[in-house]
């Protein structure tokens, strides 16, 4: 198949979307198939589109390319009004499919995957309603509490409102507070009275004008892959003692995964019931990872669906496809025909 992996874009979550996509185009290659990367944000200006395809294409080369003309990303970013960058999406009208290793806003949230329908672009991953109801904290809250997902007690504020305190809507400290349309732990705090949640509110609030505030579950953490409504092997996410998975944790390797997760047999199943319904509740039909948290007492709760997950070699998808004997490469391929059938 051609296929165009793109990556980049101009989210926080750029520099793990730079890592997927390499790893996925060197994968798809090595599968047999056309596959060549570009950066959906820097594009690759004077690409000749007629040979896109067939070139000896270097995966390092156009890495290359991209760190170099995204040497100055703001000043990019200022000069420019359109958000793809030259030559993407002739590039992308003219592959089988696209396989989209973006992460965060921008890629995750619905608008790439908008402008491709109606481009008549096939992609890999959620459609732009999914997406954006995924992306959207307040919104799959909203899903996943009439579809009876379990999730932890919580509200929305936004930074026009008056402050709302968690006891004046039945929460109890710890709290946490986290960006509404966030990712990769970035301005996620945790507060235990008023004073620190004012506070978090504060730092919150310099991401994004919109927060989610829920009760913190204090246990154990989890992450569940569900690939065509099937639910993958729990992955349990152990960081040192008192540390939250911030984006440090995320990235540092630092961070124990244990997969499968070693917890008794009913409380995976459970989790992986839970992730499947919060799948379903979300309608995202192809694939996705959702995040689980497990308290002392056995309750499980959903924090989000991610409907790009991280899919470097090391990232928990593919560790738990592993887990299922599933290679990287052949999980490259099994997202595709999931995502196209
Ligand atoms: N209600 C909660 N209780 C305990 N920890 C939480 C809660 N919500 C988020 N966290 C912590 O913050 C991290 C990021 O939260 P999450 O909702 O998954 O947002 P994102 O991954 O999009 O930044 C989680 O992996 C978890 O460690
Ligand atoms: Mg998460």
């Amino acid at each position: 198949m051609k296929i165009v992996v793109l990556c980049g874009g101009t989210s926080t979550e750029r520099d793990v979307s730079l890592v997927t996509g390499r790893e996925v185009c060197k994968a798809l290659r090595s599968k047999g198939h056309q596959a060549v990367l570009i950066d959906v944000f820097v594009g690759h200006e004077g690409l000749d589109i007629n040979n896109a395809f067939d070139r000896d294409f270097v995966v390092e080369n156009e890495l290359e390319y991209i760190k170099e003309t995204a040497k100055d990303l703001e000043g990019l970013k200022k000069s420019r009004k359109e958000f793809f960058g030259p030559n993407v999406l002739d590039l992308c009208k003219d592959a089988d499919c696209v396989f989209m290793g973006l992460h965060g806003a921008c890629g995750e949230d619905g608008k790439v995957q908008a402008t491709f329908d109606l481009l008549g672009i096939k992609y890999t991953g959620a459609d732009y309603l999914e997406s954006a109801m995924a992306m959207d904290k307040a919104v799959s809250r909203k899903i996943f509490h009439s579809d009876n997902v379990p999730m932890a007690k919580g509200y929305r504020i936004n930074k026009k409102d008056e402050t709302i305190y968690p006891a004046d809507m039945e929460l109890k400290y710890p709290v946490v507070v986290k960006p509404n349309c966030g990712g990769s732990s970035i301005g996620v705090y945790f507060a235990n009275n008023d004073a620190e949640y004012k506070d978090a509110l504060e730092k919150a609030f310099e991401y994004e004008d919109t927060l989610i505030v829920e009760e913190r579950i204090i246990g154990r953490e989890f992450s569940v892959g569900v690939i065509g409504y099937k639910p993958y092997p729990v992955i349990e996410i152990i960081t040192g003692e008192g540390e939250a998975y911030d984006y440090a944790n995320k990235y540092n390797g630092t961070t124990l995964e244990v997969c499968p997760a070693n917890v008794e047999e009913s409380i995976s199943k459970k989790m992986q019931e839970a992730a499947v319904k919060a799948a379903r509740a979300l309608g995202l039909n192809t694939y996705c990872r959702v995040d689980v948290l497990l308290d002392k007492e056995g309750n499980c709760y959903c924090l989000e669906a991610n409907t790009l997950p991280g899919m470097t070699p090391t990232s928990l998808l593919p560790q738990e496809a592993k887990a299922m004997g599933i290679d990287y490469p052949e999980l490259c391929e099994l997202l595709i025909d999931v995502s196209i059938k």
